[in-house]
């Protein structure tokens, strides 16, 4: 279990351009997709529920969607909810804290 309060920082605000995902990870090294969308940001599970894609790397943003580019399935990153087919399962969506211009997500989130 994790006793730390700290938030786990990710990177800094300034790395995610707007409209822009960048490749995060926990200490465990599991893969993370950090986006910022108009300033407000979101961070995911990176890779995609139908296969072995990394949003971060073939994903594109539209709106709040995130578009696999492997066979076009969609996730609400805002929810992880999957809004087009062929994705079916959810993404795991992990609570963003931004302190002093980094992205951080609680790491609390991170014994679940
Ligand atoms: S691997 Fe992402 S839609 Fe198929």
């Amino acid at each position: 279990m994790n006793t730390t309060t700290a938030p786990l920082d990710l990177c800094a605000t300034d790395d995610v351009a707007d409209g822009e995902i960048r490749r995060g990870e926990l200490p465990d090294g599991h893969p993370l997709a950090i986006y910022n969308i108009g300033g407000e940001f979101f961070v995911t599970d990176d890779i995609c529920s139908h296969g072995e894609a990394s949003l971060s790397e073939d994903g594109m943003l539209d709106g709040h969607e995130v578009e696999c580019s492997w066979h076009f399935g969609k996730f609400d990153v805002r929810t992880g909810e999957a809004t087009a087919m062929p994705c079916e399962i959810p993404l795991r969506v992990w609570p963003v804290r931004i302190e002093n211009g980094r992205v951080c997500i609680d790491p609390a989130a991170c014994d679940a």
